[in-house]
């Protein structure tokens, strides 16, 4: 499944193959870093905030001088990011003004099924008919036209999350268009630190592209509808690299402690990030939330859909100095990401205390409930794209009921890398290859990155939300190629 002009990415890093653009590639660091603005509700009440977004396309100038159109939340790429208490119920309209149906998923909320983007639970555009809704006749979702309501309760911790289009079999082109954006949970015990905060607390959502001559994003072309042979069966990464959608920007800071909130919003791109000079990433927080203490990093291995809050101290540099986020697993311009620039001396009152939360360790109780998850390439007489457990994503078929309430210890299995993420609860990584987590599974997790023949061990408990879930990999293209599962929550 290549098309010309394309090669393969040779870097150790990455299984996923590089769409190279069509258009010269601009000079780095000369774009100031956008931050995507904050949602505002329309209206709130004691307990809920109420917000509408249009779905719609726009042309955006992402490149300079070239017109890029997007599939965007509000028209942006990234949408608008969501800004909310925990305990606070967030209500949001979302309006279909696109030519192709959508589904919205809160990845990582603790979200009713009804509103978890179940992938055929479409959204279909006005003025479009259901019966455009169904691939290979499948049926069985709620479909929707022209708008629907998603409510997410917002009754978990603290944490970075980030909304994407779900839609079944076409989440990865969707989301390389614009489908995403960030859903910020704040609490109590998170406002009680001492953390850097206001300008100083900055969202790096991370995702690389690839353009054609005309401007538009190169991705392949889907002609055949779903299936094999229209897809990239590895996985696309792009040759450009963008924050905050904008092409290696460049941000100046104070010689000063900042939070950042990375995020790996990439179909398949894995990072492994490094700054030039003496700073370290100081972790604070992962997928859900704070840590219990900061774990330091000198390198940040950062796989699709993983978030890492992170606090980077720019006091150590003098003033004037260019300080570089790099990719040690890009090649060629795929190595730079974006710049920091030392501007000026400042004043830091804030810190990053040795306890950050009441984080705990789930207990090993006896006779936990097993299960085994094996995620591989289709074997010769199955499915010819990925699988789970051997078989490609059926909705009508239930790999796993779960009680809730109930400890279960999941093993995920890999043949080559792939982000395993579970929908609906945290979990907490027991084991990698046999020995103690890795240095990047500290905290609540909602995806981990399972690298080649591997084996990951996880601790979860289901507390919330009877129904349909999902776990899958969260390589974009792998999940389209049917690298998904579903199980009931009972
Ligand atoms: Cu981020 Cu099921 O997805
Ligand atoms: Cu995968």
């Amino acid at each position: 499944a290549t098309l010309a002009g394309c090669g393969l990415d040779p870097s150790p890093g990455q299984t996923a193959e590089l769409l190279t653009s069509a258009v010269p590639l601009p000079e780095p660091f000369q774009v100031p870093l956008p931050i995507p603005p904050v949602k505002r509700p329309v209206r709130s009440d004691a307990k809920t905030d109420y917000y509408r977004v249009v779905q719609r396309k726009a042309s955006l100038e992402i490149l300079p001088g070239l017109k890029t159109e997007v599939l965007g939340y509000d028209g942006l790429l990234p949408g608008p990011t969501f800004d909310v208490r925990s305990g606070r119920t967030s209500v949001v309209e979302q309006v279909n003004q696109l030519d192709v149906p959508t589904v919205v998923h809160l990845h990582g909320g603790h979200t009713p099924a009804s509103s978890d983007g179940w992938p055929l639970d479409l959204l279909m555009p006005d003025g479009q008919h259901h019966d455009h809704a169904g691939h290979h006749g499948m049926t069985g979702g709620d479909v929707k036209t022209g708008s629907r309501s998603y409510t997410f309760p917002n009754t978990q911790r603290a944490a970075t999350l980030w909304y994407h289009d779900h839609r079944m079999d076409y989440t990865a082109p969707q989301v390389y268009r614009g489908l995403f954006g960030l859903h910020l949970i704040r609490d109590a015990e998170e406002d009680a630190l001492p953390l850097p905060a206001g300008d100083r607390e900055v969202p790096l959502v991370l995702a690389d592209r690839s353009f054609n001559e005309d401007g538009s994003f190169r991705y392949p072309a889907l002609k055949d509808g779903p299936g094999v042979e229209s897809r990239y069966m590895e996985g696309v990464i792009g040759d450009v690299q963008l924050v905050n959608g904008a092409p290696w920007p460049v941000l100046e800071v104070d010689a000063a402690r900042y939070r950042f909130r990375i995020l790996n919003a990439a179909n398949a791109r894995r990072y492994e990030l490094a700054l030039d000079g003496p700073a370290r990433f100081v972790q604070i927080g992962s997928d859900g939330g704070l840590l219990g203490a900061p774990v330091e990093h000198e390198t940040l291995v950062v796989a699709p859909a993983e978030r890492f809050d992170v606090v980077v101290d720019f006091s150590q540099y003098t003033v004037g100095t260019q300080v570089t986020l790099t990719n040690k697993l890009g090649t060629g311009r795929a190595t730079q990401v974006m710049r920091f620039v030392v501007a000026r001396k400042a004043v830091d009152d804030s810190n990053v205390p040795a306890k950050l939360s009441s984080y705990a360790a789930l207990p090993e109780p006896a006779g936990l409930v097993r299960r085994k998850w094996r995620f591989r390439r289709g074997q010769a007489g199955e499915h010819r794209g990925w699988t789970i457990n051997g078989k490609p994503f059926d909705p009508e078929v239930m790999q796993a009921t779960v009680k809730l309430d109930q400890y279960e210890l999941w093993s995920f299995v890999t043949d080559v890398h792939h982000p395993v993420h579970v929908h609906l609860a945290p979990f907490q990584v027991l084991r990698r290859g046999g020995g103690p987590p890795g240095p990047y599974d500290a905290g609540w997790k909602d995806t981990v990155d399972v690298r080649p023949a591997e084996v990951v061990d996880v601790l979860v408990r289901f507390t919330t939300h009877k129904g349909k879930y999902l776990i899958h990999c969260h390589n974009l293209e792998h999940e389209d190629m049917a690298m998904m599962a579903a199980f009931a929550t009972v």
